[in-house]
């Protein structure tokens, strides 16, 4: 049994604790209600909203994306068709080597990062994962419905190689009516360089 004196600690620790979690409450309730933080896009979250944001943003996707396999990447068909969906559906909001995303990609808060060091930042199957399912409360949206998988691939495997691409490279890519030859060796290269680290790190 505990002594009365232990016993008048633990209740003065509970109910300190209580305290301080309904206080806390009472705080974010106000702070809530009375519209005080500021939803506009054109001001970003607090330092400290925005890394937790981000935080959870990193192990959601890498624990959603995990069991991806990531077919081979980097056929030059492949890629012109994955520079045609990009051209379509994604230089808006994110532009491209030497190409600004339109008016309404660079007002939008998160603004929409350039891709060209995405490759960097995610594994392959985390681009996929992300270009499919879209990130909520981001404006990012989700491709499943809009896009085949294989266009899906495509488009991956043509930002899984934008880091080899220059302005040049791009813009002859997703040209109207642009043909193979297009494609430059170096950006194939890329994109079969990512797919065969996903496989390497499904093996590790
Ligand atoms: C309507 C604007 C919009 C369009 C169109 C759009 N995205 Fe995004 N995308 C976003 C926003 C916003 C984010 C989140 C930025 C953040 O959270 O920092 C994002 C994030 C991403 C990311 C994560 C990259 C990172 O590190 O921030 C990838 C990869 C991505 N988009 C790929 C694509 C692809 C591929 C397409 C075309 C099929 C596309 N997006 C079309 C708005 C868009």
């Amino acid at each position: 049994m505990l002594s009365n004196r232990a016993r008048l600690i633990v209740k003065t620790m509970v109910l300190t604790l209580l305290g301080a979690g309904v206080s806390a409450a009472i705080v974010g309730l106000i702070v809530l209600r009375g519209g005080f933080y500021n939803i506009s896009a054109t001001e970003s979250h607090y330092p400290l909203i925005y890394t937790v944001f981000e935080e959870g943003l990193q192990y959601s996707i890498q624990n959603h994306a995990q069991d991806i396999e990531v077919p081979a990447l980097g056929a030059p068909e492949q890629l012109l068709r994955g520079a045609t969906v990009y051209a379509a559906n994604c230089v808006q909001c994110h532009g491209g080597p030497g190409t600004a995303p339109s008016k309404h990609g660079m007002s939008m808060q998160p603004v929409p990062g350039p891709l060209v060091d995405a490759d960097v930042n995610w594994e392959t199957r985390e681009l996929y994962w992300i270009t499919r399912h879209g990130i909520k409360m981001s404006g990012m949206p989700a491709w499943e419905y809009h896009l085949s998988d294989s266009d899906i691939w495509a488009v991956v495997a043509f930002v899984s190689a934008m880091p080899a691409m220059s302005p040049q490279d791009f813009r002859g890519m997703t040209a109207p009516g642009a043909g193979v030859q297009s494609v430059p060796a170096a950006v194939q290269e890329s994109a079969k360089e990512s797919a065969r680290a996903a496989h390497q790190g499904d093996q590790s």
